[in-house]
């Protein structure tokens, strides 16, 4: 007969790491709270989604995971270490090991790609300008930009600026990669090209990657983990696989936004059909 048992669960031999975690957290802007009890795991080498609709506190997420605004309540924690309560310079280290992709790509317009992706590396290495003219073709090359060192932003497609700033990103070897819509403005094709970067990258370099998107192809075809923030209640309503989310979740909210509102189109057309 199976009896309960008094001994402590074995030790798990491959736990996934946390990498980054949030703890209670609430953001403001001054009087306005945005959202409030916030709490998520991501896991060393995850996809992360954080979706939600316009305006519900996704770019204000990513701003309290990069350092650049501290909560008001709650904690951040990477590795363990809380983010806000690390004396500045070590804050300062911890940030290096991010590389943040902004959704405009935001390369200096004035400078060849290989200057652009330069500047992380002359900024925060000793390296040798050899040293250096050698790892941003190494970079180029991971995103598929090999050959283009000399090139200008406006020389090149959107999609392939979106890439090189990628390259600029992982210019400090970055732990965790961060997007805020990577694929707006770029057609499908340059879309999913970035996409099947991003996993490589989490595949073949063991990146952590956190994604603000709206693109639903991309945040279900990609995202092994996601965050939804809502609007009214202000805070998280749903977590989980973006694709298990799709399949299980009954909260209107996230049924809607995962589906483009096509589950409420369905059954009108379904109403209409039938008349
Ligand atoms: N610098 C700011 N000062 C005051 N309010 C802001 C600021 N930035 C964003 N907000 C407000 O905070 C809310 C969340 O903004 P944001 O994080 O940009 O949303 P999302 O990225 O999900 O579209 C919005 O209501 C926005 O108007
Ligand atoms: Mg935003």
């Amino acid at each position: 007969m199976l009896t309960p048992s008094t001994t402590p669960h074995p030790p798990d031999l491959s736990p996934r790491q946390v990498h980054i975690s949030v703890r209670e957290l609430t953001m403001a802007y001054d009087d306005f709270m945005v959202q409030k009890d916030m709490d998520f795991d991501v896991l060393r080498g995850e996809i992360f989604i954080i979706m939600g609709a316009s305006g519900c506190g996704k770019s204000t997420l990513l701003r309290h995971l990069i350092g650049l605004k501290p909560p008001v309540t709650g904690e951040v924690f990477f590795d363990g270490q809380n983010l806000w309560k690390l004396p500045p310079k070590e804050r300062q280290s911890m940030l290096l090991k991010m590389g943040i992709l902004y959704q405009s790509g935001a390369l200096w317009s004035s400078m060849t790609l290989a200057e652009n992706i330069a500047l992380p590396l002359t900024a925060h290495t000793p390296l040798s300008a050899k040293e250096i003219a050698d790892l941003v073709s190494l970079k180029l090359a991971l995103v598929g930009l090999s050959g283009f060192e000399s090139f200008y932003p406006a020389e090149i497609s959107g999609g392939m600026q979106k890439r090189a700033a990628l390259a600029r990103a992982l210019a400090l070897d970055p732990e965790i990669l961060l997007f805020d819509e990577p694929s707006a403005g770029l057609d499908p094709i340059s879309a999913r090209r970035l996409d099947r970067l991003i996993v490589h990258l989490s595949e073949s370099l063991g990146i952590t990657a956190v994604i603000v998107t709206h693109d639903l192809a991309s945040l279900l075809d990609i995202g092994t983990n996601s965050v939804f923030l809502d609007t009214e209640t202000k805070t998280i309503i749903a977590k989980g696989p973006p694709d298990m989310l799709l399949r299980t979740s009954t909260h209107p909210t996230v049924k809607e936004f995962l589906t483009r509102g096509q589950s409420k189109r369905t059954a009108t057309s379904a109403r209409e059909a039938s008349r």
